[in-house]
Parts: C-alpha cells; structure tokens; sequence
C-alpha cells in the first residue's frame, strides 16, 4: 500500500512511518519540515493550513520525485525531494495514497487548528476515495463504568491542565462524524501515550478507555500504537471510533 502520513515527524507519525515500512508500505511523509532518507519514504513538504497542497500531497503529485517547487501556507517554498509540484517528464504518473493517518497537533493545544486541519483531510480524502484514520485523543472516550461521563471531563484521567486538549480531541471527533462522505476512523489512544518498547501486542475496544490488565493503567508506548494504526490500515475494521490499550505478555 502507499500510506500517507501527516504529522510525519511527530512522536506517533515518525513510528506510524517506521512500522509502515517495516511491513513493506509506501509511506508519503508529510509535515512541514519533513526529514528524508528511508527510499521507500517520500517527504512532502506541506502545512495542514493549505487545503489545496494537501490534496495535491494526497493525490501522489508529489510522489514522482518532481522538482517543482510550490511556496507552503507558511511562506517557505519545498524543493527537491520534499517538494509538491507537477510530475517531471518521463516519471511515473501520480497515484493517490491508498490512506492517509492525520496525527498532528500543536503546542499549546489549538482547537481551531485541530478541527480546521481534519476538515481539510477529511474533504481531500472524500474527493480522493481515499481512507482516513485520525489519531485523536483520549477525552474523546467514554470512561469506564460510567458512560455518560467523556474522559475529558472526567478529573481522573484528566487534571485541569490537560482538559483544553482533552476538549480539542472531542471536537475532532464532532468534526468526523460532521463528515458523513468520508471514510474515516477515529483512534483514540489511552490516557498515557509515550515512546517505548514495541511489543506487537495490544487490546483494542471501541468508544470506551480501557486500562491494561495487569496494572491497572490506561496506556500504551507509541511503538505499540503505530503497531495497531498499520493493522486497522491493512484491515479496516467496521467500528468508527476505537482505542487500544497495552497488553501484558501473560
Ligand atoms: N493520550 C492521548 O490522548 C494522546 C497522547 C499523545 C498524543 N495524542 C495525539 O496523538 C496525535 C499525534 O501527537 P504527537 O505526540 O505525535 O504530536 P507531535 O509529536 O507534537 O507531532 C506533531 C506533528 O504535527 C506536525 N504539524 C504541526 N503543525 C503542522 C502544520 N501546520 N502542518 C503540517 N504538519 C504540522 C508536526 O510536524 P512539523 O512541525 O514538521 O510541521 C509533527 O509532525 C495528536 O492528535 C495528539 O493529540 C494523544
């Protein structure tokens, strides 16, 4: 598969890339200053605030090795390899990406920027056929043992100094569901999502946080989330929002 990624360079991104070619995918890596270097991954250059180069992006326009160059939302132009542009003469003719993860955010945490960026991938992919799998956020889940209470107002998983993102990952969901044309599914981490050991193994639910069997904790390293990011891409599943969660060995 050719598999986009918009967020490339970011914690969950950068992994998603890795365990994508790993497993023998086409990765488009796409952010705004997107590194190089793996030949089966090609960085674009693209700000999530220009809806028109992220379609072009999706569209495979820059997977061609073009050399155009095409100036970004934010002022800079992208060259080379890292560029968004027409096909060069003779070079294969653009293919859209087969899907596309959005896992972007920003410090502080911008809920216009949130909502704004999943509408622009969310229209694109809807034009393009193409599926999208956002990851989101852990407020956006219901808590455990009591339904009607969403993570992000629920002061056990989420002290006051985390609510405002909490709150924008809800409102990514909201944008989602608003999009009726697209395929999309919304992946929900578990409250603690940091760097650490692949493991391969995880348990998955749907709209609710779960916490790991053995220690009670609701979390997962970002190695093992990329892992089920790329199984739901391989094998789209029918459930709309779902969330993982570490699995012990035993
Ligand atoms: N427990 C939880 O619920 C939890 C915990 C952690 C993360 N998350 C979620 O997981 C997702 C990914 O988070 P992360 O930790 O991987 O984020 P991150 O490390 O901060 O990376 C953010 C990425 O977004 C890109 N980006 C930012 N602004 C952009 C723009 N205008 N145009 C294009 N790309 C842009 C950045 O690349 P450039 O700077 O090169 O553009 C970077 O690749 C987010 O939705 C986050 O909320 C959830």
């Amino acid at each position: 598969m050719t598999i986009a990624v918009l967020g490339a360079t970011g914690m969950v991104g950068s992994r998603v890339i890795a365990e994508s070619v790993a497993r023998g995918h086409r990765v488009l890596a796409l952010s705004r200053k997107p590194g190089d270097g793996d030949p089966n991954v090609t960085p674009v250059a693209v700000d999530v605030g220009d809806p028109e180069a992220v379609r072009e992006a999706l569209a495979g326009a820059a997977a061609t090795g073009a050399t155009a160059t095409r100036a970004t939302a934010t002022g800079t132009a992208a060259t080379g390899a890292a560029a968004v542009g027409a096909p060069a003469a003779g070079a294969t003719p653009p293919r859209p990406a087969d899907a596309v993860i959005l896992s972007v955010r920003t410090f502080p945490a911008d809920r216009e920027f949130l909502v704004g960026a999943t509408r622009t991938v969310l229209d694109a992919a809807a034009r393009l056929g193409m599926r999208v799998l956002v990851v989101g956020g852990a407020g956006a889940l219901r808590s455990p043992g009591d339904p009607d209470l969403l993570v992000a107002d629920n002061r056990a998983y989420v002290p006051d100094e985390y609510r405002a993102v909490a709150l924008a990952g809800t409102a990514q969901l909201r944008t989602c569901e608003a999009h009726a044309d697209a395929d999309w599914v919304y992946l929900s981490p578990p409250a603690e999502l940091e760097p650490g050991e692949r493991t391969g193994r995880y348990r998955r639910g749907t709209d609710t946080l779960l916490t790991a069997s053995d220690d009670g904790r609701s979390w997962i390293s970002a190695e093992d989330l990329a892992v089920a990011v790329v199984d739901e891409v391989e094998n789209p599943g029918t459930e709309r929002h779902i969330t993982v969660v570490h699995r012990p060995s035993t």
